[in-house]
């Protein structure tokens, strides 16, 4: 499907990077990785070759750009957390803005012709009604989610100076593990609920504290669209073949356009694992809107994506097979890495 197309991903160590680069791999694209192992892992990386860098460094990324004579750079390198972006704002309009301005526009001058861009439902904000589609004003309220709208403007701006093609894929909520468990989220001091979850069901976690029960909906906690990370991976896939065979911008939801509450979550999560959760009620956390589901027609139409993964039964369970595997692998040294 990609054979012989020579791409760069940056964060590619990461959980959802690591999905992206095996897929890519066994599509017939030749991936290097290049991480900072910030949050990633060497042992993520399968199959590929794994530059060890910061994004940032001019100097290093100018030479591995003008030897690796890439087609296409993927770009997943990022820090992702809401919470932590409203506590640290500059580290993260540093991180996921200025990066990625220099990093669009070296990549640019080095002659790549294809930018897949990682972005996030958190761009578009506290939406007003129903599922957001793709034209829906973006109006972050979180740090996080304004600094990926940034990068999204900057790369919409530098590829149309150099004539490059490239796709924008906005994330909703991303988990689930590779079915085969060989890889899947190992973010030290994660803040997603169906990690936590899945960490407390092990007895890492004391409790698992739902943030906010008195949100106007159904059930007073916040409702998410949780997509399966390998279904995630395979949109990328879907994306720079759309590019490298002609296309020229694409701006994609990527979710099933179906949301689940915390508490649904959890009774999930419970299901699965066949364990109670300690859960615990506390104060809404700052930055999380009340209702983030996608429409998701277009991805389908422009792409011919179709999930495979789109059951959270299935979500849940290939997390924990992961998790438990995680546990049995590092043990409580992972908490602390
Ligand atoms: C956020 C972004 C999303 C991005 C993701 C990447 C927003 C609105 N969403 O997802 O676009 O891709 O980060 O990291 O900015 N929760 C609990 N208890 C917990 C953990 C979470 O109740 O211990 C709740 C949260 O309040 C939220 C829901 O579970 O309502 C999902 O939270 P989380 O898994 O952290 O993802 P988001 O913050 O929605």
């Amino acid at each position: 499907m990609l054979c012989g197309l020579r791409v760069l991903v940056t964060g590619g160590a990461g959980y959802v990077g690591s999905h992206v680069a095996l897929r890519l791999l066994e599509a017939g694209a030749e991936v290097v990785v290049l991480d900072d192992l910030s949050t990633g892992h060497p042992w993520a990386v399968l199959g590929a070759p794994l530059v060890v860098a910061d994004v940032g460094d001019r100097k290093r990324l100018r030479a591995l750009l003008q030897s690796g004579r890439f087609d296409a750079l993927v770009h997943l390198a990022a820090r992702i957390w809401v919470g932590e972006s409203v506590r640290d704002p500059d580290g993260y309009y540093l991180a996921n803005a200025a990066r990625a301005f220099l990093l669009f526009g070296e990549a640019a001058r080095a002659g790549v012709r294809c930018v897949v861009h990682s972005s996030t439902a958190a761009v578009y904000g506290e939406p007003a009604d129903g599922p957001l589609d793709e034209e829906a004003p973006l109006l972050p309220i979180n740090p996080y989610g304004a600094s990926k709208m940034m990068a999204e403007r900057a790369l919409a701006d530098i590829a149309r100076a150099h004539g490059q093609r490239y796709a924008i894929l906005r994330y909703f909520n991303v988990a689930g593990a590779d079915p085969e468990a060989r890889i899947g989220e190992a973010t030290p001091n994660n803040t997603h609920l169906i990690k936590v979850a899945l960490e407390a069901a092990l007895g890492l976690r004391p409790e698992l504290a739902i943030h906010g029960t008195d949100y106007p909906t159904p059930d007073g906690t916040c409702i998410r669209d949780y997509i399966h990370v390998e279904d995630l991976a395979a949109a990328h896939v879907l994306a720079l073949r759309a590019l490298a065979e002609g296309e020229r911008r694409l701006v994609l939801n990527c979710g099933y356009g179906r949301g689940f509450s915390v508490r649904e979550v959890v009774d999930m999560v419970e299901r699965v694992t066949g364990r109670r959760l300690p859960v615990v009620e506390g104060p809404r956390r700052a930055g999380d809107p009340a209702v983030l589901v996608a429409a998701c027609q277009r991805i389908r139409d422009r792409l011919g994506w179709r999930p495979r993964f789109d059951d959270l039964a299935v979500i849940v369970a290939t997390a924990w097979r992961w998790e438990q595997r995680l546990q049995a692998r590092f043990g409580r040294r992972r908490r602390t890495r």
